[in-house]
């Protein structure tokens, strides 16, 4: 289906670029693309970069790229946005250059994120080598990954529209889970490629404009050493190994240096074919895992206990 094919990037503000930058690389196996003063870009594959972290102090999500596979497709999306009374800028070629990118047309979304809709993101001159990974990222036609994005005092409908109706994302799925007494977590999941989804937009209560970004593995083990390297570095983890079952991603969620988290994951579901797709709601967030490290480390220390009560 033509139209807008894939999360080529992301733009996050940081407050710590060598603390990123270390993240990125050392820990999930990423390659640095350019490395300036302000900024840093880090690659996870033959595209020039996939997240650009800008020096500030927002330490959050600053933009989001979304590749279009022809310029009538773009002139089409820009069409929808702009008779949904969506103000859409043209950017200029100063912009077009850092982001690599023949032509990018700048909007916001319902919650105020910046949406970046660009055609032609380049890949980088020299090819993706990761220092760790035993595989490879999964990306190609699935894009950089996915990412969820908190709705907050935006009716989801809203939002679930804008990325549906004027982007052209098709829904896959929706989780509804009451994960505590009163507190709903209820997330849609969008795809616009066989990715399982490429936005999750969600209402569970969190500080950030984003919840996490998921980077995937093509090896099984490359998940099991990531999250040994995150433990030893004594990176802050968000929810421990676990798995979601409307993907079926077996993953596990850090903290990056900015407060919100990647989830590192493999095996997510793809959706091949849109016809015979069925949008499901399910109840429950987690197969299994994903807890609270505190949770996990009150149960370990349960058995520690009897082990040395033996
Ligand atoms: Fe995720």
């Amino acid at each position: 289906m033509p139209g807008l094919k894939e999360l080529a990037y992301v733009v996050y503000e940081a407050s710590d670029l060598d603390a990123w930058e270390h993240f990125g690389v050392k820990l999930l196996g990423m390659q640095t693309g350019e490395r300036t003063q302000n900024g840093v870009t880090l690659r996870n594959d033959e595209k020039a970069y996939r997240w650009v972290i800008t020096k500030g102090p927002a330490d959050d999500l600053v933009a989001s790229g979304y590749e279009v596979d022809s310029d009538a497709a773009l002139d089409n999306i820009v069409a929808k946005l702009r008779a949904a009374g969506f103000q859409t800028t043209l950017g200029d070629a100063s912009l077009a250059a850092a982001r690599k990118v023949a032509r990018i047309v700048v909007t916001a979304d319902p919650m105020g994120n910046r949406v970046e809709l660009v055609t032609h993101f380049a890949n980088a001159p020299t090819p993706f080598r990761s220092e760790i990974l035993a595989g490879q990222f999964l990306t190609g036609a699935c894009g950089a990954g996915h990412q969820f994005i908190l709705t907050k005092e935006v009716p989801q409908q809203d939002a679930v529209n804008f990325y549906c109706d004027l982007l052209g994302f098709r829904i896959s799925d929706r989780i509804v889970e009451e994960i505590a007494p009163g507190i709903v977590a209820d997330a849609m999941f969008l795809h616009c490629n066989p990715r399982h989804h490429t936005i999750a937009l969600g209402q569970i209560p969190h500080p950030k404009k984003t919840h996490h970004f998921m980077l995937q593995v093509t090896d099984r083990q490359d998940v099991g050493y990531a999250w040994e390297r995150c433990l030893k570095a004594g990176q802050p983890i968000e929810m421990t190994l676990g798995s979601h079952p409307n993907d079926q991603m077996l993953s596990f969620y850090v903290k990056t240096p900015s407060g919100f988290a990647v989830e590192y994951g493999w095996g997510g579901l793809l959706i091949e074919d849109d016809s015979t797709w069925e949008v499901k709601t399910f109840n429950q967030l987690n197969n299994w895992g994903h807890f609270d490290p505190a949770q996990e480390l009150a149960w370990l220390q349960q058995g520690l206990a009897k082990t040395n009560a033996a």
